[in-house]
């Protein structure tokens, strides 16, 4: 959930993702995208967790000392990566949170994001409430609906769905809050990291797929950072190096797998473009971070 070198990540993300753009996939001549769909973690939450029952939400300061409107429920001090990316690409305002949206706001693109949540519904209950991925497939979903509505056109619609620009940033909670949270959920702990890399791509694969039916087509689908530099693993881990290293390389395994999944997919769903931002960060630059936190 809470990561250390989150500003650091934000960042290269960023650079990445305008790499991306200005070579091949995310901008095509002149295309302006019309709206964009966030889906995700607390990486990307921008206040869809204000009002749960739940210890991840960040509403509150020093939370967004440096943001125009202050805390808003943004894990950050000023404006997340997405942020920085919608105003990159043109948009006038940021993409609002799924939970206060105005119904004629929806047109432009909505954030799903919720803290704490990951692939899989269960990861993240230790911590409280939260939408997981499926939940927010579900709010894309009445999104969609709503847009037709506004359109009062289904054909239009799907036309207008696939020009926008999608991106995920999910799975890092199904690590911190679910599989090496050893005292709250045990189930996970019959597999291996090799096999609960495979359920959770499997997972993954569907929710890609439901995605693509309900019309989207460019993606931007994040790796997951290395969990073990999270704060939360290193406290659980107690400094020895050999657990955190443990806890990496199995998040290095579900990147790899979502690597091959994506090329799948790229050629399954024929009209499907995805970009992978690199999150790879010299751990050397990581753990400089973690003694400033
Ligand atoms: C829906 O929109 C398309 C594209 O703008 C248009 O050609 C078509 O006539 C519209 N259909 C209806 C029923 O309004
Ligand atoms: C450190 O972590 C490794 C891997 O989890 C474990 O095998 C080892 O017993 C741990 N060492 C100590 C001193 O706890
Ligand atoms: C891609 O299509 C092949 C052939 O239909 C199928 O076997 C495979 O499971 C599909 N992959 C995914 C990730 O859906």
């Amino acid at each position: 959930m809470t990561f250390l070198g989150n500003q650091f990540q934000y960042k290269i993300w960023f650079i990445f993702l305008v790499l991306n753009r200005s070579k091949t996939v995310l901008v095509i001549g002149d295309h302006k995208f019309p709206c964009y769909f966030i889906f995700g973690d607390s990486l990307v939450d921008v206040g869809n967790n204000n009002e749960l029952n739940t210890g991840a939400k960040a509403n509150y300061l020093p939370y967004g000392i440096d943001f125009p409107q202050g805390p808003t429920g943004r894990f950050c001090n000023g404006l997340l990566a997405v942020d920085y990316v919608a105003k990159g690409l043109g948009f006038k305002e940021f993409i609002p949170p799924y939970a206060t949206v105005k119904e004629e706001d929806v047109l432009t693109g909505v954030n799903y994001g919720s803290a704490g949540s990951g692939i899989l519904e269960e990861s993240g209950d230790n911590l409280g409430e939260h939408f997981g991925f499926d939940k927010q497939i579900l709010h894309h979903k009445n999104v969609v609906s709503k847009i037709e509505t506004l359109h009062g056109n289904k054909t239009y619609t799907q036309y207008y769905l696939k020009k926008c620009l999608y991106t995920i940033n999910i799975g890092s909670n199904d690590y911190i809050n679910n599989y090496f949270a050893p005292k709250v959920l045990d189930k996970p702990h019959d597999l291996t990291p090799e096999q609960f890399a495979t359920a959770l791509i499997s997972k993954f694969s569907q929710n890609i797929i439901l995605l693509y039916e309900l019309g989207a087509r460019k993606f931007t689908i994040a790796e997951i950072p290395q969990v073990g530099f999270s704060l939360a693993e290193i406290r659980l881990c107690a400094n020895n190096i050999s657990c955190v290293t443990e806890i990496n390389y199995a998040s290095s395994i579900f990147n790899a797998k979502q690597r091959t999944l994506l090329d799948e997919l790229d050629n399954n769903l024929t009209e499907a473009k995805f970009v992978v931002p690199d999150f790879n960060i010299p751990t050397s630059a990581l753990l400089q971070f973690n003694g400033d936190y």
